[in-house]
């Protein structure tokens, strides 16, 4: 949710600033803007409503010389998308310049006790409010901006991340974190600065991630340093990116959603690599098998996340119920941290989260941790916030997913998820040798399988024409295609704008069913599992009140294959693997029906890939 860009260097600062915004805007696209220091001391602040490219034509014939720069792509939160509410925002007598993703919670107080002091505000923004803080503080206490910064951040209450620049010190950022992330390139002679190391990967591998509450001083030519809020000096731990610069392009592919549908029998095969072994009779997850006795006495798992990942614990809930036989709930991260949650030392809460940032998710894990629970992560980012937070965890590594609407991540996560119930029922022999050697094989299987899946996209975008232009659509599935129909769903809305609602099949008896009519389409999720012959009924249900249905079926089925109006068939998997296989054909239909409607599917209206506010 909003994406910071800082550079400091001898390099082309306001290129490489355009460029990060590039890749950041998954977290944003409301409005951009830039703001570089000259090397005459000038400040030029420069912003667009909407996307970068926006901001890029505005500063066609702009000075664009600077020494040091921070730039912004926004998602909206305290007031609409507009040129003025656009970052960066700068203080009253224009010396300092501001960018911030989080949100400032009492800026309300802070402004009116600022106005008091004669301050006059040109934004809605809490951003402005804490930038005219840090200059009400410099002057007043004529103190160096680093100081400034660090006591306004101690009046503050909320999550921010920020870099601010100043007029009369060309070759500085002083950054700062609070529950948003920041991570600090270090080139040569040069530091970069970020919510994620995408901007910087084709620059430096070496960066430092931000720790809660600590400050930056990033200078040229100085070695970094990083202060607590009490000017204590911290260790600088570096970190080296695995990450590589062909992950972050489109490598051939219209889009990043796209591309990533298409990647998944790789990214399945590295995300169980190393994991899956002997042929399929072991599946190894080192952060399982190191806590397995956090596992075995666990009397009840509850799994907490937000969006696709919340559908993937969905799934976790009846692979480890099924597996492993320890009872799971599943609550949404935003619900449960304001349920007044009953847990203790016997309690497991595994977080799921792509980013390893979403706000939801990492309050949620700290009301865990406080109660005493044993907290661990499912993530895809390395080095993001949930891992370092949580006890244990994994990741999927699936390599860095750009497109908004969640497709790989998703199948690494139930990958994951799978391995994990897997992990603990072998230990906790509620799953013999025998099935065991079964499910592995199979695993072992699926990139292949996936492969084969994939084939099915040409028919699925003729498909897409017929349907494109339906207002509504149902996505019903049984067991593990519960959740597998509500992603389906979700995809559709979030990319199509089409509604869409996702509902347990039985259950559509009981409402939805009114709904069905010739305009309505339903897709159906009726694998060959042990719940085919209750899904076959339902088929029938919606036929007879003349609704058209899609139906995704395994290889030879030969009974909805004459009731439904199209077939996708898949493979045959046992029953727990079968989401993996059957999500991707949904995936495909939503990417083109939104292409066929013209929508922007990697960057959808409204929405941000990292949401870190509340
Ligand atoms: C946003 C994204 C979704 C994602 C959700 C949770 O809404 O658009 O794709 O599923 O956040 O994100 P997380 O990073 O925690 O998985």
């Amino acid at each position: 949710m909003c994406g910071i860009v800082g550079y400091v260097g001898d390099g082309n600062v306001y290129d490489i600033l355009i460029k990060g915004l590039h890749r950041l805007e998954y977290r944003g696209y409301d409005s951009a803007g830039i703001a570089l220091v000259t090397p005459e001391g000038k400040l030029n602040v420069y912003k667009a409503m909407g996307k970068v490219s926006n901001l890029e034509g505005f500063c066609k014939e702009k000075d664009l010389s600077g020494k040091a720069g921070i730039a912004h792509t926004r998602w909206a939160t305290h007031g609409e998308p507009s040129d003025c509410n656009a970052h960066p925002h700068y203080s009253e007598d224009g010396n300092l310049a501001i960018v911030h993703n989080g949100t400032i919670e009492n800026y309300k107080v802070l402004k009116d006790a600022l106005a008091q002091h004669g301050c006059t505000f040109h934004s809605e923004t809490d951003t402005e409010v804490l930038v005219q803080l840090i200059e009400y503080i410099k002057l007043k206490n004529n103190c160096e901006l680093v100081d400034a910064v660090r006591e306004a951040l101690k009046q503050v209450v909320g999550a921010y991340a920020i870099a601010v620049i100043e007029k009369n010190n060309p070759d500085r950022i002083i950054a700062a974190r609070k529950s948003s992330p920041l991570v600090i390139g270090i080139g040569d002679n040069e530091y970069f600065l970020a919510s994620d190391a995408t901007p910087f990967v084709e620059y430096t591998k070496e960066c430092v991630y931000l720790k809660e509450e600590e400050l930056a001083v990033i200078e040229k030519g100085e070695p970094l340093k990083i202060l607590t809020l009490e000017n204590q000096e911290s260790k600088i731990d570096v970190t080296t990116l695995q990450m590589s610069i062909s992950q972050l392009e489109k490598g051939g592919y219209p889009h990043f959603m796209l591309k990533e549908i298409f990647e998944q029998p790789n990214t399945l095969l590295d995300c169980i690599r190393g994991r899956v072994v002997a042929g399929g009779k072991h599946v190894v997850l080192n952060g399982v098998i190191d806590n397995i006795d956090k596992f075995l006495k666990a009397k009840r798992i509850v799994i907490v996340a937000c969006g696709t990942s919340w559908h993937a614990a969905l799934l976790g809930k009846y692979l480890i119920q099924g597996m492993c036989r320890i009872p799971v709930e599943v609550e949404y991260a935003s619900e449960f941290r304001y349920s007044d949650p009953v847990l203790d030392e016997q309690d497991i809460v595994i977080a799921i989260s792509q980013s390893g940032e979403t706000a939801d998710t990492l309050a949620a894990i700290q009301i865990a941790r406080k109660m005493g629970a044993f907290v661990y992560g499912i993530s895809n980012v390395v080095g993001s916030s949930i891992p370092r937070e949580t006890d244990s965890g994994t990741y999927i590594h699936v390599g860095p997913e750009i497109g908004v609407a969640s497709t790989k991540a998703f199948t690494g996560q139930v990958m994951v998820l799978t391995m994990l119930a897997i992990s603990i029922a072998q230990v906790k022999e509620t799953l013999s040798k025998e099935q065991i050697e079964e499910l592995g094989k199979h695993i072992l299987k699926i990139p292949k399988t996936v492969e084969k899946v994939l084939k099915l996209a040409d028919k699925i975008e003729r498909l897409s024409l017929i349907y494109t232009y339906a207002r509504n659509f149902l996505y019903l599935g049984r067991g593990y295609s519960y959740p597998v129909a509500l992603e389906g769903a979700l995809k559709l809305k979030e990319i199509s704008y089409i509604h869409a609602e996702g509902y347990p099949a039985a259950e559509m008896k009981h409402g939805p069913i009114a709904l069905i009519d010739a305009e309505m389409p339903s897709v159906i999720i009726a694998p060959n599992d042990h719940l085919y012959e209750k899904i076959v009924s339902n088929v029938q249900q919606v036929k007879a009140r003349g609704g058209s249905i899609i139906a995704i079926v395994t290889e030879g089925d030969t009974v909805i294959r004459n009731i439904a109006d199209h077939v996708l068939e898949v493979p045959d998997m046992p029953e727990c693997l079968t989401p993996i296989i059957t999500s991707i054909p949904l995936q495909l239909l939503s990417y083109y029906i939104a292409i066929n409607k013209g929508k922007d599917v990697d960057m959808p209206r409204n929405l941000a890939k990292s949401v870190t506010v509340e």
